[in-house]
């Protein structure tokens, strides 16, 4: 796994006040396995997140970006799950007591994985997420993240047994080549929306800081099968970009 592209040096601590300013920070993923020129997630969450940092002062913010499809996570291996569950017997430990838990290479490899990850979610502000609909859900690569960051008691405040993300905003992109809105034949196969809302909102995610936009029917303009839906895609990619760029410039900087 290779590091993180930090675009923009942070001055600032995300959250730190300085002179009456707040730096804020924004934790941009992409999964798509298509290079941006193809993308429709990649180039909704380019869009975002230009409209995100044009609305701030040079340096003021502290944007990091991981092109997971390109610079996969490692899938999580046996001393991930037996460190897990030693952290588990503990109850929720805090990250700096991990350490102490870890036996053996195979676990000590795992959690060098895997605490970058989690501090760089817990870091930010605002997560932004671009995810085609694969197979009705969402990417492997994605999901190998996911699985990653999970683990036991990295997201709950040992003290108070909060959840550390309830202030976190989380914006989902959305692209997908079908229709699946209700009332559709397909609305039963939504994996993609239904389980990001379940995993976030389960992490602790407040339901009113979880953002959806979705790309619909995104293949229609190239696949002569779907020449039908031509409008349908294309009235469905404006709407997402205006939503995008509305969202990235309406976020508040403070707590939602
Ligand atoms: C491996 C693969 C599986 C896909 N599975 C689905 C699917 O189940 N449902 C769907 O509506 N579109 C599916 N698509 C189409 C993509 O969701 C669509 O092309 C989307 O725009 C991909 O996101 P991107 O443009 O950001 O790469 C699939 C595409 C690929 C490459």
């Amino acid at each position: 796994m290779s590091e993180t592209y930090v675009l923009r040096r942070p001055t600032y601590r995300p959250g730190e006040v300085d002179g009456g300013a707040v730096a804020r920070s924004l934790l941009h993923l992409d999964s798509s396995a298509s290079r941006s020129r193809d993308s429709v997630s990649r180039q909704l969450t380019g869009l975002f997140a230009d409209t995100w940092r044009g609305r701030r002062g040079d340096d003021r913010y502290d944007y990091r970006y991981r092109d997971l499809a390109a610079d996969p996570v490692p899938l999580i291996s046996p001393g991930f799950v037996s460190l897990g569950r030693r952290a588990q017997r503990h109850g929720p430990v805090p990250l700096a007591v991990v350490p102490s838990l870890v036996r053996g290479d195979d676990e000590a490899r795992e959690w060098g994985l895997t605490l970058p990850l989690i501090n760089e979610l817990l870091a930010a502000d605002t997560v932004l997420l671009g995810v085609p609909m694969y197979n009705f859900t969402v990417p492997a690569a994605l999901k190998a993240w996911i699985d990653r960051i999970t683990f036991p008691g990295a997201f709950t405040d040992p003290g108070t047994g909060q959840s550390l993300l309830e202030r976190t905003k989380v914006v989902v992109v959305e692209a997908r080549g079908g229709c699946y809105r209700p009332g559709t034949p397909r609305e039963g196969f939504e994996f993609q929306a239904r389980y990001l809302r379940a995993y976030f909102t389960d992490l602790g995610v407040r339901e009113e800081n979880l953002h959806f936009v979705c790309a619909e029917m995104t293949r229609a303009a190239d696949n002569p099968a779907l020449a039908r839906f031509r409008s349908m895609g294309a009235s469905s990619l404006a709407a997402a970009r205006s939503a995008v760029t509305a969202l990235a410039a309406r976020l508040p900087d403070g707590e939602a």
